[in-house]
């Protein structure tokens, strides 16, 4: 399959009955597939972004538990596919957290983190996700963050810095001496978001929430999506889930490459497009501060 922009192909997907509806939507090249069968059919630096969470090993729903070896292998060999369709100026985002075996934690981004590096790939940023809800731990610290690796293929590489910038704490502060005394010292546009993202995970009553358990906020990614990527760029997710980073590349006129093992994710991820397609798609605003129940109090 080529990556062309004019060459997605609707008929890739099983569901006959969709099928006609899904024509239209030539932006969009998703399927229940397995992604090493997925990704061999794309062309060689075809991807601008490859953004993706994948199992972390720990026994979810939509995982078969192995040895961290295994895990390690399968994870190499979806890595050098990924390094293999991206474009020289694109970008890889792994978002990973911890394997826990009989309590002992293993950062994967610690463990994975090699594996680009034998692709000659640079890393820009281990991002920090911070978020507020998740496993009350007993015998250590609650876990409330993960990481996303930020790799490149080259120096040459695409970072619209003024596209996710945020409000300045204090936008109309001024230069109090110097050569610019009186002038706005901080960027009218706003400040780089900086490198720790404190973005609420989908759990129970986020807006957001399908049947996946472990989907991504989409403002998460539309972060990356608009950063790392021009319109018309084709972004990639080849452990699709419910089809979240698919919504954030389309919500920002890129293209939209995915797959995913279970037919039901696929399922929700479609009817999520089309209901972004109608405009009845309800997302967390990419920025939206975080709500704080103490604030009234303060
Ligand atoms: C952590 S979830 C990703 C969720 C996704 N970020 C979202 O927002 O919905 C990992 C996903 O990988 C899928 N998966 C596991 N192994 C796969 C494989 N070999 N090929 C494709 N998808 C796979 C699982 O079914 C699961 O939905």
């Amino acid at each position: 399959m080529g990556a062309g922009k004019t060459n997605a192909k609707p008929a890739q997907v099983k569901r006959e009955a969709t099928v006609t509806r899904l024509q239209a939507d030539a932006e969009v090249n998703i399927a229940c597939q397995d992604n090493l069968k997925f990704m061999r059919k794309l062309d060689d630096e075809s991807m601008d972004l490859v953004v993706t969470s994948p199992p972390y090993n720990i026994g979810k729903e939509y995982e078969v538990r192995r040895s961290q070896d295994a895990y390690i292998e399968e994870q190499a060999a979806c890595i050098a596919e990924a390094v293999r369709v991206l474009t020289p100026t694109g970008s890889i985002c792994w978002q990973v957290g911890n394997h826990v075996d009989s309590g002992e934690v293993f950062p994967l981004d610690i463990l994975l983190y090699p594996l680009f590096r034998n692709h000659g790939l640079q890393l820009r940023n281990r991002i920090v996700w911070t978020f507020g809800h998740g496993l009350h731990c007993q015998k250590r610290f609650s876990g409330r963050h993960e990481t996303i690796l930020w790799f490149t293929k080259s120096d040459d590489y695409k970072f619209n810095l003024d596209d996710v910038r945020i409000p300045s704490k204090y936008p109309n502060k001024k230069h109090f001496k110097g050569p610019n005394k009186g002038q706005l010292s901080s960027n009218p546009l706003g400040k780089n978001p900086s490198d720790v993202w404190d973005i609420p995970n989908v759990k129970s009553n986020h807006v957001e929430k399908t049947e996946h358990p472990c989907q991504f906020p989409v403002g998460l990614i539309e972060r990356l999506v608009l950063a790392l990527t021009d319109e018309g760029d084709s972004v990639l997710d080849p452990y699709l889930g419910v089809g979240s980073s698919a919504i954030a590349a389309l919500k920002h006129d890129r293209y939209a490459f995915g797959c995913d093992l279970d037919q039901t994710y696929i399922d929700i991820a479609w009817d999520r497009i089309h209901a972004l397609r109608a405009g009845t798609l309800r997302t967390r605003p990419m920025n939206k501060p975080v709500y704080d129940p103490n604030a009234k109090d303060n």
